[in-house]
């Protein structure tokens, strides 16, 4: 049986394009959900909200991003159009994840943001645990006030973190490029040694030794 780690270690998204039926069912996705939603809160804000959109809700967005498209790009043609439609349809589950942000609040509003980044990576992950896949997209649709507003939120102060789309995969997923540990990770020993950035994991840390 893999265990979380190397679920952890061997996690892709996959392109929204290609995920297909089956999505995970109410149950499973009442899991998934109840998972993702346990993330680390600072001042227990819930400062985060998800909005399933099935197939009927996919379809109301795909309308209101091909409307903006269309008013955006008054040179569009059809196949432009209907691929604008299409773009929230992708996959049989799509996730809104919004950030419900409290300006002012004693909680930054950075820590705010990064909750509910940590919410949209925990749904990557719970669903892949329960054997499905999924991708984190913003893309234009995240950062046009009218889709805020069409999904119940205040564009002024929330923010879209993403849409997360959900389902099977269809394709096997192939690595993507991981940066080198060193290059990242790096051991602070005092101020007068900041400067010195590189780690070198324990032999056998990474091949599961
Ligand atoms: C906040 C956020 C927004 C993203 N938006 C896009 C996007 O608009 N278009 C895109 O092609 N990829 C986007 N990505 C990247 C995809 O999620 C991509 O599938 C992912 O980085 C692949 O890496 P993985 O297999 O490690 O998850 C975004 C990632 C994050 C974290």
């Amino acid at each position: 049986m893999m265990d979380a780690l190397d679920l952890m270690l061997g996690r892709r998204s996959a392109l929204a394009q290609t995920l297909t039926e089956p999505g995970p069912d109410d149950r499973l996705l009442a899991r998934i959900l109840r998972a993702a939603t346990r993330v680390p809160d600072h001042g227990k804000l819930a400062p985060w909200r998800i909005q399933i959109l099935r197939k009927p809700g996919q379809a109301r967005l795909g309308a209101l991003c091909a409307e903006l498209f269309a008013a955006a790009n008054p040179g569009a043609n059809d196949k432009q159009i209907a691929f604008e439609r299409q773009r929230p349809q992708r996959a049989p589950l799509l996730l809104a994840v919004t950030a419900k942000l409290r300006p002012g609040h004693k909680i930054p509003e950075h820590e705010q943001l990064l909750s509910g980044g940590a919410v949209c990576q925990s749904l990557l992950l719970a669903a892949e645990a329960a054997g499905f896949a999924g991708q984190w997209l913003t893309e234009w649709p995240a950062y046009r006030a009218e889709v805020v507003r069409a999904l119940g939120h205040d564009p002024a102060v929330d923010r879209m973190l993403g849409f997360v789309y959900l389902g099977s995969r269809s394709e096997p997923a192939a690595e993507r490029w991981r940066p080198d540990l060193a290059e990242v990770v790096g051991e602070w020993t005092g101020p007068v040694e900041t400067a010195a950035m590189g780690w070198t994991p324990p032999a056998g840390a990474l091949n599961g030794d």
